[in-house]
């Protein structure tokens, strides 16, 4: 019932919306907002910043609680990236993405005749990459932060010791994720136990852990005793992470990616996360088209969009990786006759193929799971941050003793050229594994300017989708004129070149849009599909009111003062 009322007040929105002021219908407030995927997490985030901390120390706060509160895809066992803009107008992004062991090589995926094995890049301890959390809230802090980190790390440890409540979305995860954890843990690791709806977990281990890093600083996730306990528990398992590994870990503050979409200047995560990129060449390939004028949703609307996605997808697997490893043409990619050229191929009256659209010629000598954050301070500082272990709950490799899920990210590298990953995706030489090298990512952190003043905050998990779940939330507000919550409710669709199919959110697009398409010759994804994304998100309102859009598909909640 719920899914129909969604759809019918969608189908209804105005093409000429934008010419009334957005109504927000997400949560208001006037000062300081976090969303993110649990409200405890939102929640320890806003206190941080009602006690004078500022949006920085509120990230360092939000991260580690979902650590704690939702180790499904909060972590310190994986990665990340952060976009922010301060209230001055200044922005900057860090990588704190995992890294390839030293021990890594190109081939480690493959068997002797030079094929993927089935599971080794996700189900091993060889799919663990180094982790980058922890090097990444400590850098933040160091050169962004206020307060002192006792102060953000107590009530963390405090939640973990006092425990979460496990929610109705929880306890599901849980069971559908029960037989692999204790698979590769054992029945006595923690989430082994039937944890029901209202239960209380304490994350004991977890809280032990951090209070070593509150006493001994990022140095003891990565040199100290956490250091020494993880390594052993990997190479009891077969993992090749070593002291030296965990030692020579850096997060790294990258320039981010910036473009102009109309009237709107977007930042977003540079490689080695492919988000921005991709994100940018889609905006830039749709924008002359007056998706308004076509309707929300609609099969044109569609159309455009998806042919645009098609293309910056076949890009990606071809041109993008690790920044620090292979020469990435972002120049040519953004060239506006690139992108221009690139959707010459269009027709309104039949789909491209993707075995007909291969990555354009440029010239240079490159579960879907994850959380997102969104934060806005009381002074105008923003912080978009993506954090992820890959896969929902990771490897499944829960180091008991630490408390805490390692990430799969190995397989976000390309293990075979033209050999998809977890989320379908293919890669090329330029994400080919290397030691030391960061895989590349499609989590895509991102702030909207409008004006010259902070206007949105946003980001989604999703894997492959992320980039164009927050394409769509982008264009909800901008050229649907949806409140900030609508934005984010609003049924969305995905299309990444390969597989050469569109994806729906189930039952949210009517059959007359699905056949319109087919009619086309446009390929659905006929299987039964999850939903796409989790967006969070704030938009910043006329009256400099913040208005937060909560995912509902998740437990995701929208907290400020
Ligand atoms: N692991 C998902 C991503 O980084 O895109």
């Amino acid at each position: 019932m719920k899914k129909i009322t969604l759809f019918i007040s969608f189908i209804s929105i105005s093409c000429f919306a934008q010419q009334t002021p957005i109504k927000p219908t997400g949560l208001v407030v006037t000062k300081a907002m976090v969303v993110s995927a649990r409200e405890e997490a939102s929640k320890i985030g806003v206190d941080i910043m009602k006690k004078g901390g500022n949006a920085f120390d509120a990230m360092v706060g939000t991260e580690l609680a979902l650590a704690v509160a939702f180790p499904f895809a909060g972590n310190i066992g994986g990665g990340g990236f952060m976009v922010y803009r301060k209230a001055n107008g200044e922005v900057g992004s860090i990588d704190y993405r995992e890294k390839a062991p030293l021990a890594a090589t190109k081939d480690m995926f493959l068997d002797k005749d030079g094929n993927v094995i089935k599971g080794k890049s996700t189900e091993t301890a060889l799919a663990i990459g180094i982790p980058g959390t922890v090097a990444g809230v400590f850098a933040v802090h160091k050169k962004l932060g206020k307060l002192p980190m006792s102060e953000i790390l107590k009530p963390v440890i405090a939640l973990a010791e006092k425990g979460v409540i496990v929610t109705e979305k929880q306890e599901r995860s849980m069971n559908a994720y029960r037989g692999a954890i204790v698979k590769i843990n054992g029945p006595k690791t923690l989430l082994a136990t039937e944890f029901k709806k209202n239960d209380t977990i304490k994350y004991l281990a977890l809280a032990e852990t951090l209070k070593r890093i509150l006493k001994n600083g990022r140095d003891e996730f990565y040199k100290g005793k956490t250091a020494k306990i993880l390594v052993d528990y990997l190479q009891k398992r077969g993992g090749i992470i070593t002291m030296k590994d965990l030692a020579k870990y850096e997060a790294k503050w990258r320039k981010p990616l910036q473009f102009d979409y109309k009237d709107l200047k977007i930042t977003s995560m540079s490689p080695p996360s492919s988000g921005g990129i991709c994100l940018a060449q889609i905006l830039k390939m749709i924008e002359p088209y007056d998706l308004a004028q076509m309707g929300h949703n609609t099969p044109e609307a569609i159309q455009v969009i998806v042919e645009a996605e098609r293309r910056a997808y076949a890009d990606r697997s071809q041109f993008l990786g690790d920044p620090d490893f292979v020469k990435i043409p972002v120049k040519a990619l953004l060239d506006d006759a690139y992108l221009k050229d690139r959707m010459s191929t269009f027709n309104v009256e039949k789909a491209s193929l993707s075995s007909e659209i291969k990555e354009g010629k440029v010239n240079y000598n490159e579960s879907l799971e994850t959380t997102h954050y969104s934060i806005v301070d009381a002074d105008g500082n923003a912080v978009a941050a993506t954090t992820t272990i890959n896969d929902g709950y990771g490897s499944k490799y829960y180091c008991d003793e630490l408390g805490f899920f390692l990430n799969n990210e190995m397989d976000d590298f390309s293990a075979k050229p033209g050999s998809p990953n977890m989320f379908g995706l293919v890669g090329n030489e330029a994400n080919s594994i290397a030691p030391q090298k960061r895989m590349l990512s499609s989590m895509t952190p991102t702030i909207v300017e409008k004006d010259g003043k902070l206007f949105m905050v946003l980001g989604s998990p999703g894997g492959s989708t992320i980039i164009t779940t927050v394409l769509q939330a982008i264009l909800n507000v901008r050229e649907y004129n949806l409140s900030m919550q609508e934005a984010v409710n609003a049924p969305r669709f995905h299309h990444q070149w390969l597989p050469d199919l569109i994806t729906f959110e189930p039952d949210t697009f009517s059959p007359k849009t699905i056949d319109s398409l087919k009619a086309k010759g446009y390929l659905i994804n006929e299987k039964a599909t999850p939903v796409i994304g989790k967006l969070d998100a704030i938009l910043v309102l006329p009256n400099n009111s913040l208005e937060g859009g909560a995912d509902f598909r998740g437990d995701d909640t929208a907290v400020g003062f």
